[in-house]
Parts: C-alpha cells; sequence; structure tokens
C-alpha cells in the first residue's frame, strides 16, 4: 500500500473522528471519570495558573482543555484546536454547560498554528500529537507562539504492551487476518511510545528543561462488554481496522477480544494498567 502524503493523513485524520465524534460524546462521562487524573497531571506539568493563556493541542471533545480553563480563571484563557469540527462541538456544549466564558475551540492542524508567535503563556495537548504526519513541524510551532519562559506539557501513549485496553483489540485481528507489520514510524497511536522520542524533537525545537515520564495508571469498567462497545465507538483508529473485516471476522474479533478483557477482571470491573508518557519542556528566557 503506498504510504499516504502528509496532506492525505490530515484528511483521514479530520474525517476519522469526525466519524467517532457521537461515540465520545456518549462516552464522555465514563472517560471523564477515568481519565481526569491526566487532565490533572497535564496542567501540573505545564505550570498552569489563574491569568495564564493556554493553547490546547488537537483538544478534541475538550481535554484538557476545559480543565485548563477551570484553573486559569476569568482572568486567563484557553483555545482548544483540532481537525475534527464535530469533536470541539461537542467540546463546546459541555463548556457551555458548565459556564465557562473563558475557552474557545477553533478548527485547524497543529503543524499549521494560526497564532501570532510568542503569544501563548503554556501548551498542552493529551492524545494528539502521535496522530501527525510531521512531529518536528509541530514541536517548532509549539516553540514559536510560546512565549519565553513558559511550558508545555503533552500526553502521548507509551509502549502497546503496557496498554493491553489498546493493543489487545490489534492483536485479535492479527489473530484473525494477514496484517502487513506496522510502520513504526507511521502516525498511529504507538509512534510516540520510544522513551525520548518527542523529548529529543523539542530538544531540537529549542526547548529545555526536558521531562519525560512514563505515567502509570488503571482505568476500570463495568463488563468486558462495555469495554468493547466503548472501543468501537470512539477509537477510530481501531475502528479502521475492523471495517476491513468480513462480519464472520468481526464476531470472531469481538469474541477474541472479550476474551482476552476477561483475563483484566478484578472484583466486579475489567481494571485494565495503562501507561502514558507525559512530556514537558520550557522555551528559554
Ligand atoms: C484521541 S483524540 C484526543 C482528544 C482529546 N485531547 C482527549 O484526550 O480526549 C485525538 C484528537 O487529535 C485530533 N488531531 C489529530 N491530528 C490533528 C492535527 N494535525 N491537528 C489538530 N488536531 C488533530 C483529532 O481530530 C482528535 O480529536
Amino acid at each position: 500500500m503506498a504510504t499516504p502524503s502528509p496532506e492525505q493523513v490530515i484528511d483521514n485524520q479530520r474525517q476519522d473522528w469526525n466519524r467517532v465524534a457521537g461515540g465520545w460524546e456518549k462516552w464522555d462521562r465514563f472517560f471523564d471519570e477515568q481519565m481526569a487524573f491526566l487532565n490533572h497531571r497535564l496542567v501540573g506539568d505545564a505550570r498552569l495558573r489563574t491569568g495564564l493563556r493556554v493553547l490546547d493541542l488537537g483538544s478534541g471533545t475538550g481535554y484538557p482543555a476545559i480543565l485548563a480553563a477551570q484553573t486559569v480563571g476569568v482572568d486567563g484563557s484557553v483555545v482548544g484546536i483540532d481537525l475534527a469540527e464535530h469533536m470541539l462541538t461537542v467540546a463546546e456544549s459541555k463548556a457551555k454547560r458548565l459556564g465557562l466564558h473563558n475557552v474557545t475551540f477553533k478548527v485547524g492542524d497543529v503543524t499549521i498554528l494560526p497564532f501570532e508567535s510568542a503569544s501563548f503563556d503554556a501548551v498542552t495537548s493529551r492524545f494528539c500529537l502521535m496522530f501527525l504526519p510531521d512531529i518536528p513541524k509541530a514541536a517548532a510551532e509549539i516553540v514559536r507562539i510560546l512565549k519565553p519562559g513558559s511550558w508545555v506539557a503533552a500526553a502521548v501513549w507509551s509502549a502497546p504492551e503496557k496498554n493491553p485496553s489498546i493493543s489487545l483489540s490489534m492483536t485479535a485481528v492479527k489473530q484473525v487476518i494477514d496484517l502487513p507489520p506496522a510502520d513504526p514510524m507511521a502516525p498511529g497511536i504507538f509512534r510516540l511510545a520510544q522513551p525520548g522520542d518527542f523529548a529529543g524533537m523539542l530538544e531540537r525545537a529549542g526547548l529545555t528543561d526536558i521531562t519525560d515520564q512514563e505515567f502509570l495508571g488503571e482505568w476500570s469498567y463495568g463488563s468486558t462488554n462495555e469495554y468493547y462497545t466503548s472501543l468501537m465507538e470512539i477509537a477510530a483508529p481501531i475502528q479502521n481496522l475492523m471495517a476491513t473485516l468480513s462480519e464472520t471476522q468481526r464476531q470472531e474479533v469481538k469474541h477474541l477480544i472479550t476474551n482476552a478483557a476477561s483475563q483484566f477482571q478484578r472484583g466486579i470491573h475489567i481494571t485494565f494498567p495503562i501507561a502514558v508518557r507525559i512530556v514537558a519542556g520550557r522555551r528559554p528566557g
């Protein structure tokens, strides 16, 4: 299969995440409750405090943009940027429901930030940067729009074997059909899993005081069925894999996934370990 051009990658990303925006809205409360600790970690690592102007990259349905807005308060402001307008519609309605007037969402590409140089006091990003066709370009853009002395903090997925809630679906698909070996450099869920990879890009882009830590946690589902359904409704890359299968193969994969997930039963929940790489750095000055 031909390698998609950067423009095709961006276009596919926009279509993929717009397609699953309804699923993200449906499961919003669940993921909000299960993943809030990551937002708090990013808000801390980006050193957010009252009055700051923050840019959140790939906000999707508002994470961590909404917590960032609550943290910087009425004297501060947050802009969330994302390719997928339907994801942002969910974020906007949530911000409205929470009575937040200091957060706005803008459709756009993280690799060409439509903002003036040195115009933000901090940058945050959760689970977006590994999907970009040109991550060093985004790193350069982050450095450009940060004011001197200010911080970026980003979360990306760590290694597949440490994130079974994501990787066991891929393993199941591979048991049913032959998949070509994944290109580790291609945009995708685990593209930035290697220690030092994104940190090195930030360093080469000119940031200092860089930290790169694997942050371990857990999340719990009520049942294997809840896990399977949510995965299929929100994980665009996994939906894409499933779309290549026949109905019989899909049923086989479902059986393999729920069976593998049942091994994570602890008490009344299915509890998965997760491993997230948290990378932060500061623009000198
Ligand atoms: C897994 S979702 C994460 C959303 C949110 N940050 C969260 O953690 O819940 C990935 C998001 O990155 C966005 N995205 C992917 N590539 C992008 C790009 N080049 N520019 C802006 N957003 C992008 C997608 O549209 C999608 O909303």
